[in-house]
């Protein structure tokens, strides 16, 4: 059964939630669940805007079927080819043979490529490009690499309706609300925003940046992204998230300790830290277990806070493998600019510390604080000790 929602003058949502889904693109656990936002427009011509995830086809088929009512299907506007929202183009071309898709040169190779759909079905538009359906006057703008490099948004000059593509989506299924100022989206969906966001584009700050850029010209008054809730009212404070997650800067005033342990001493110095940077009034201190944490929450956590600790075990002459991986994908994600501290165990010969201080000076801007702290098996008054002071120096940085 269709399940359309109007979300404005002629405008519907006809997405759909998957919450079996386990692992977003095969890597990225979601524990609430993910949406896949399509929208239409009837104006004089119809418009659907990209289609959705094959494990909620039926349900956008049914709501295109009815939102429809009857009419043609003019144009679809393909935004991205991400199979998460592009897998039913092959099925739509067929069930509606008149439509014409508007894409640009880069997402009609994809196409050939995904579905053979001849080219004669396809209008190629440039940046700029604009596209009148009557009433509504709809501009391309490109948006290469947010998050594939044939991504381009929609901004309608009729509404001020901006179609994002991926940008300002989010990890989490809609449960009954499409908008953000009808739910609490700072408590139920930062986290998981800030967790989408610096995982699938984290990378291509400076993509991002463009795309703002472009965007800073224009008044809108409605983001509608390909995943989570649409945006209608404070938008500047949203927009404000991307401008800081893309410009590498962090979020938030505060320490996390990512710790990597095999048999708990590493754990108990890093415990050690935590405490004493308590003592000394730091009040925003975060702890993560390397090995019992997804990755895509630790690289959230790092982009989000300003000072970072590294503790490891030495293994295989190298870092603990959980923590080399973590560091490798912030690497992966062009992660930089931020303080770092680092904390080592080894029983016969500590060269963690070493070996984390080359990953991380492999990224950009990054400024080691402090001793790094070398721990011989377990901790001892002169290990707590030097802890003690490399926390004094944090919290002092962090004033
Ligand atoms: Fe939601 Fe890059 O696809």
């Amino acid at each position: 059964m269709q399940n359309s929602v109007c979300i404005a003058d002629r405008l519907y949502w006809i997405g759909g939630n998957d919450r079996r889904l386990s692992l977003f693109e095969s890597a990225f656990p979601v524990p609430r669940g993910v949406s896949y936002n399509a929208y239409v427009l009837t104006d004089e011509k119809t418009v659907l805007f990209d289609t959705v995830d094959e494990a909620v086809s039926d349900v956008f088929f049914e709501g295109l079927e009815h939102v429809l009512a009857g009419r043609p299907l003019d144009y679809v506007v393909v935004h991205h080819m991400e199979p998460d929202h592009a897998a039913n183009l092959r099925r739509l071309t067929e069930k509606y043979p008149s439509a014409e898709l508007i894409v640009n040169q880069k997402t009609a190779a994809m196409i050939c490529q995904y579905f053979g759909v001849c080219p004669c079905r396809m209008r190629q538009v440039k940046e700029g490009d604009t596209l009148e359906t009557g009433t509504h006057i709809l501009r391309f703008l490109f948006a290469p690499m947010v998050h594939w490099p044939e991504v381009m948004l929609t901004y309608d000059e009729t509404s001020g309706t901006l179609f994002s593509a991926d940008a300002f989506g989010t990890f989490g299924a809609l449960n009954g609300n499409i908008f953000a100022d009808e739910l609490d989206f700072e408590r139920d969906y930062l986290d998981e925003a800030r967790r989408y966001y610096t995982n699938i584009v984290g990378k291509y700050g400076a993509q991002v940046q463009a795309v703002l850029k472009k965007a800073a010209g224009k008044e809108i008054s409605m983001i509608c992204p390909l995943h989570g809730p649409v945006w209608r009212e404070n938008i500047g404070w949203y927009v404000g998230k991307y401008a800081t997650w893309s410009s590498y800067q962090p979020e938030e005033n505060g320490v996390v300790i990512f710790y990597a342990s095999v048999y708990g001493h590493t754990q108990n110095a890093a415990e050690i830290l935590a405490f004493a940077l308590g003592k000394a009034g730091v009040r925003n201190v975060r702890m993560y277990d390397v090995s019992v944490t997804d990755v895509s929450e630790l690289v959230a956590e790092a982009f989000r806070f300003s000072h970072l600790v590294f503790a490891a075990t030495t293994y295989n002459n190298g870092v603990f493998v959980n923590m080399e991986n973590f560091l490798s994908d912030l690497k992966a994600h062009n992660f930089r600019g931020r303080k770092f501290a680092l904390v080592e165990n080894g029983s016969w010969a500590p060269v963690a510390g070493n070996c984390m201080a080359e990953q991380l000076s492999a990224m950009k801007d990054m400024t080691q604080i402090g001793e790094k702290v070398t721990v011989l098996s377990s901790v001892k008054e002169e290990q707590a000790a030097a802890l003690r002071a490399l926390a004094e120096t944090i919290a002092a940085d962090l004033k």
